[in-house]
């Protein structure tokens, strides 16, 4: 199996032209769009229909008006969303789930055609490593979906982690940088996320209750898959 790591957003923008089809893809946006999906998938929920932009959001829910609005913009809830982008606003969640954040829900679409895509977390690392090694795909691209235009640590080190699960893995440099961040922060998980700029604006929004629920490694044991528009438990 090849790892490869994709670091930053505008990476990420051209993923769209390339021939994903060959490739199993991950997209870990830990703080904290993809780690809410997971908790939502963990409590309950069925399906989660990621979309870029707000208007995109509104016409679905005229089309499935069951349907929770979700996501963020700047971290806030949405105007007129049922709910916003913290993972503890989704240990009730509700069966359907539509949702668009600045950065996660981009890069879940940027990937949509590979031969499959996993929503991936610290909380469903070891869920998620148990599925790969069923499928053992060639090539496996990991998604760190970023902040704005910028590389997110904590996006990164899951990806490392990821990595360090398979050890007869080929890694290309940029995952060997992303299992390199992991090997340095492993033991301090939620220490490294304190550190990350995400954590840290988390933090001066009085939301660290966010950044530790996304520490928790191993916590959940679901894997959420994106087919057909829809993110759904594996
Ligand atoms: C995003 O998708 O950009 C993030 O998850 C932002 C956030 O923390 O809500």
């Amino acid at each position: 199996m090849n790892i490869d790591v994709v670091l930053t957003p505008p990476e990420i923008d051209l993923l769209p032209n390339r021939d994903l089809s060959g490739a199993t893809a991950v997209v870990f946006d830990v703080l904290r769009a993809t780690s809410s999906m997971i908790t939502a998938l963990a409590h309950g929920a069925e399906e989660i229909y990621p979309v870029c932009t707000i208007e995109e959001a509104l016409a679905l829910k005229k089309a499935m008006p069951d349907a929770r609005l979700g996501g963020e913009r700047h971290g806030d809830r949405i105007e007129g969303f049922d709910v916003g982008n913290s993972p503890l606003e989704y240990l009730a969640p509700g069966k359907r789930i539509i949702t668009t954040t600045t950065n996660g829900t981009v890069a879940l679409k940027s990937c949509e055609k590979a031969h499959e895509v996993f929503v991936g977390a610290l909380l469903n690392q070891h869920a998620l490593s148990e599925l790969i090694w069923l499928r053992q795909p060639q090539q496996l691209l990991l998604l760190c979906a970023g902040t704005f235009r910028e590389l997110a640590l904590e996006d990164v080190f899951a990806a490392g982690m990821l990595c360090a699960k398979f050890p007869n893995a080929e890694l290309t440099d940029s995952a060997r940088v992303a299992l390199s961040l992991y090997l340095e922060y492993q033991e301090d998980v939620l220490g490294l996320l304190q550190k990350a700029r995400n954590g840290r604006t988390l933090k001066a929004a009085g939301r660290e209750e966010d950044v530790s629920w996304c520490a928790r490694v191993d916590s959940q044991a679901v894997v959420g898959v994106l087919r057909e528009g829809a993110v759904r438990p594996v």
